[in-house]
């Protein structure tokens, strides 16, 4: 607890040194009522996700991605696959997808890093970075998620959280949450294992009938809490069809790539 009083007081002393106080995983705004259901989730209060990001593609809406570090984005290898990184751009403290908002700041990609060993077909290590071209400025709204070390266990509440189609359900403009239910491990493990035994390995299911991520959902986060802090457990890969009991949402679990994401972070960080 030192480290968060020495914060307080720093908060207290100087705007500039309280820069330095934000930790990862950290909400400072709270969802206030609930809103909207959307595929079994919620409309999420404006400014609620500070990690949460959108990636566009030649201005155009693509995917969702994550705050790793203040030049590091993390998201899906297939929402960046086969386009240079100069066509992309990065924004943070967005809400609104179609609105132009005060919150919001954009961001140019330097270079992607993307699993070495990423398949197309199968979606096999469907994971990457994105290296900024300068530093995020973290606020209230905006901030890094928490890497979860290779052997954590976590409590709930989880939550997915995307632009995403909401199958006619809701607004399809502002950011949503949901909570998705388990799957079945076993029933998981099978279906993965029948498209490829790394899948398997490297990934878990998400979602039913009631709420799942959906279209457009992918590259985004799916993070749980574990004591004051945000983990991200998951980076949603591909949804098939949403909220198909018998097609769950699949994930990469983020874990089991925490060598992979640790080397490159040292890397960029150094260099
Ligand atoms: C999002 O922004 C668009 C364009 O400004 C606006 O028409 C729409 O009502 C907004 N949606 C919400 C839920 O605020
Ligand atoms: C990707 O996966 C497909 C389907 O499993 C396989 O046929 C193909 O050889 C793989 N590609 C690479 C480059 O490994
Ligand atoms: C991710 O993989 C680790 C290591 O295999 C495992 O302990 C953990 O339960 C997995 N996470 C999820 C959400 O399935």
């Amino acid at each position: 607890m030192p480290f968060l009083l020495i914060c307080r007081c720093f908060i207290i002393l100087s705007v500039i040194i309280m820069v330095g106080c934000y930790g990862c995983g950290k909400r400072d705004v709270k969802q206030m009522a609930v809103g909207k259901r959307i595929v079994g989730g919620q409309e999420a209060e404006q400014g609620s996700w500070p990690w949460m990001v959108m990636l566009r593609l030649n201005h155009i809406y693509k995917c969702g991605g994550s705050i790793l570090s203040s030049r590091v984005i993390i998201t899906a290898a297939h929402c960046v696959n086969g386009h240079d990184a100069q066509d992309f751009e990065v924004i943070t403290g967005k809400h609104n997808k179609t609105a132009t908002e005060e919150t919001e700041t954009t961001y140019k990609i330097e270079h992607i890093v993307m699993h070495g060993l990423f398949n197309k077909t199968n979606l096999i290590h469907d994971i990457a970075l994105l290296v900024l071209q300068e530093d995020i400025t973290y606020s209230e709204f905006v901030g890094p998620v928490c890497l979860p070390a290779k052997t954590m266990s976590y409590q709930q509440p989880c939550y997915s959280i995307g632009w995403g189609n909401t199958k006619g359900t809701g607004d399809d403009d502002v950011l949503r949450q949901v909570e998705p239910t388990p799957v079945s491990p076993i029933y998981c493990y099978m279906y993965l294992k029948n498209k490829s035994p790394i899948l398997a390995r490297r990934n878990f299911c998400r979602g039913s009938q009631t709420a799942d991520a959906c279209y457009g959902d992918s590259g985004g986060p799916y993070t749980c809490q574990h004591g004051m802090n945000w983990f991200l457990v998951g980076i949603i890969s591909f949804g098939v069809d949403c909220a198909q009991p018998l097609h769950p949402g699949v994930y990469v679990n983020v874990s089991t790539y925490y060598n992979w994401i640790n080397y490159y972070l040292n890397i960029i960080n150094n260099g």
